[in-house]
């Protein structure tokens, strides 16, 4: 389970976002980043926030603390600008938040050189989760204290549009190329080697149950959340024994 906040306060828009995530303040004095359930992406791409989220903590990547924010359409009345007014009142109940890393920089690879143990983590956990998102025009990493941080994990797991398909997903290749890490040779069959054995039925029952059930309800073909669960968790633990030989674009992998 993730913590749970309440907002107390929404603070102002991240324009850069294209979902319009929002800086709010909530009942625990906390900071955060918050996507909304009522934006065009809809409700799969915070659980596949979630999912990846805290996979990526427990494979020991940097990835902002995650909790979720019951917001009371009310707070958004008082809102100047309409299209936020109108994203605060579509999103009543359970939203998404996290920890906002204050004074963090967007990535910049010419500025902030990566070694390549730990852009081959990156690279075969962003292979793992089929992120399409993590390109050197738009990295979704941030630098903070010095640190590598792992940001937006919307754009990932595609099987999640399709579930018929979704057992065939493991065998997905995943073309790096075009990666915000791909210029540091990143050691994939290292990160392989450390990280598939820690991807086990177990862990991945573990980060699927943080998703709050309200985001997994009434799914076609699905009577319960906990089935919807275990297929988020299939195609990760298929995908984990083989991913590293489906890598391609960079040296040394496939
Ligand atoms: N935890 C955080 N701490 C500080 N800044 C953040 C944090 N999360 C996001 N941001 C800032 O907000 C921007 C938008 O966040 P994010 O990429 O997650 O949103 P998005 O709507 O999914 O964006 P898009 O789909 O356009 O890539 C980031 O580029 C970053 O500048
Ligand atoms: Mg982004």
């Amino acid at each position: 389970m993730l913590k749970d906040v309440i907002a107390t306060r929404y603070i102002t828009p991240l324009r850069e976002g294209g979902s319009l995530p929002g800086l709010v303040e909530a009942d625990d004095s906390g900071t955060y980043v918050v996507k909304f359930t009522g934006a065009g992406q809809g409700r799969k791409t915070l659980v596949a926030e979630v999912v990846c989220g805290e996979l990526a903590r427990r494979l020991g990547l940097r990835v902002p603390r995650l909790v979720t924010v019951e917001l009371d359409p009310l707070l958004g009345l008082g809102e100047p600008d309409q299209q936020v007014q109108d994203l605060l009142r579509s999103s009543s109940g359970t939203n998404l938040g996290m920890d906002f890393l204050s004074g963090a920089l967007g990535y910049d690879p010419l500025a902030f050189p990566v070694d390549a143990g730990e852009a081959g983590r990156t690279v075969w956990f962003d292979a793992l989760v089929n992120n399409v998102d993590r390109s050197w025009r738009n990295p979704n990493l941030l630098v903070h204290h010095g640190d590598l941080w792992l940001i937006d994990h919307g754009a990932t797991m595609i099987w999640q549009h399709n579930w018929p398909s979704a057992e065939a997903s493991a065998a997905r290749p995943y073309d790096a190329s075009d990666h915000a890490l791909a210029r540091f040779a990143p050691d994939v069959r290292g990160a392989a080697a450390d990280l598939a054995p820690l991807v086990t039925e177990d862990l991945l029952a573990e980060v699927t149950a943080a998703v709050p059930d309200v985001w997994l309800a009434d799914e076609p073909g699905f009577d319960h959340p906990d089935d919807l669960r275990r297929s988020y968790a299939r195609p990760l633990l298929a995908r984990a024994a083989v991913i590293q030989d489906r890598i391609t674009g960079i040296e040394g992998a496939a």
